[in-house]
């Protein structure tokens, strides 16, 4: 089999780490890069993973590379079709991910300056949180087109939402469909209508009330992790829709997925980034889908437009 493309990972912590491994366990990929401020992390990350090669079956090779604030070392991410950037900090109990910006939006913006110097043609993949903020930055700092930033955020808050109506009801993951659009915080606008078991309704199935407490569950599920874990944030999942993300690019697939993507006049908002259904395929976002909307779901996903919007003009000065 023909192994192409290159993909890039900044950040070797929690979720660059496990991205990295689903991408090179895909065995899709000729190389994954790995890459951190931390001398000899993301070097021993890399070997590590190369020596699972052997027991996993897998030829994509994994290289390490210390990276500095003044740019040294990223050299090794030229020619990059994709680079995800997860480069920042997680949050701590009790903390929103609004409280992570200002010392995100430093790292966030170095990492994209260096991005945009060596590896122009890449697609981008935001995981840092706060997320829409942090993705809409990495746009302006890259200079890129808009299409080619994009932000991971509707895929994990949907398999979350997938996962709790699966547990609550006591059925497979498979048989269960759902949507979250909006922000990757406060606003986020879990879908019902647009959720259905075996083809059949959600409403069909639960008593509003219940629904609306696993919509309630889907939007405090990062908050839950963290107040498990007590120190750092989720990664296995998170790592999951980051890395799909980046396969539906490097395979062209053309896959409609829940990203963070620049909306320009869809649903009757323009301007912001914004978590919608966006096709994905080699250039990043090849164009954003409209679903069937309720009327409350639509004047949900207006105002999670405004809240983020006003965010977002904030961080150009950071
Ligand atoms: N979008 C989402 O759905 C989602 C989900 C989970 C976590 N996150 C976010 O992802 C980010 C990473 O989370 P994590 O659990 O991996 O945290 P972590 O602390 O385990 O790892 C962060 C890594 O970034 C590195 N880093 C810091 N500055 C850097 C720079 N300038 N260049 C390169 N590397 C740098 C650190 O050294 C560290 O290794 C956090 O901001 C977290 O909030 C987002």
């Amino acid at each position: 089999m023909a192994r192409q493309g290159k993909v890039t990972v900044v950040g070797a912590g929690f979720y660059g780490s496990t991205t990295a491994q689903r991408l090179a366990e895909y065995d899709i990929l000729e190389t994954v890069v790995l890459t951190d401020i931390i001398e000899g992390k993301p070097e021993g990350l890399a070997l590590d993973l190369n020596q699972s090669r052997p027991i996993e079956g897998f030829e994509t090779t994994v290289v390490g590379q210390a990276t500095g604030t003044d740019g040294s070392g990223y050299e090794v991410i030229a020619g990059s079709d994709i680079v995800v950037i997860t480069a920042g900090l997680p949050r701590k109990p009790g903390m929103s991910r609004m409280d992570l910006i200002e010392t995100n939006a430093k790292i966030v913006r170095s990492v994209a300056e260096n991005v945009a110097q060596h590896a122009p043609d890449s697609v981008v993949i935001v995981v840092s949180n706060p997320l829409d903020e942090m993705t809409a930055l990495a746009q302006i700092a890259t200079g890129f087109p808009k299409n080619r930033v994009m932000g991971q955020a509707g895929m994990l808050d949907t398999a979350r939402f997938s996962n709790n109506v699966a547990e609550k009801l006591g059925v497979p993951v498979g048989s269960v469909e759902t949507l979250t659009l909006g922000s990757h915080g406060d606003t986020m606008v879990p879908v019902p209508s647009r959720c259905t078991v075996d083809g059949k309704p959600l409403s069909d199935l639960l008593p509003a009330d219940e629904i609306e407490e696993l919509v309630t569950r889907t939007r405090n599920g990062g908050a839950e992790v963290v107040a498990l874990l007590k120190t750092g944030s989720a990664y296995f999942a998170p790592s999951a829709a980051a890395a799909r993300m980046a396969r539906a690019v490097i395979e062209d697939s053309g896959a409609g997925l829940p990203v963070c993507a620049w909306v320009d006049g869809e649903y009757g908002i323009s301007g912001v980034y914004l978590g919608v259904e966006a096709e994905i395929g080699r250039g990043g976002v090849r164009r954003v889908v409209e679903t069937d909307l309720t009327e409350s779901e639509l004047a949900a996903l207006k105002e999670a437009a405004e809240a983020v919007r006003a965010k977002q003009a904030d961080v150009k000065d950071m």
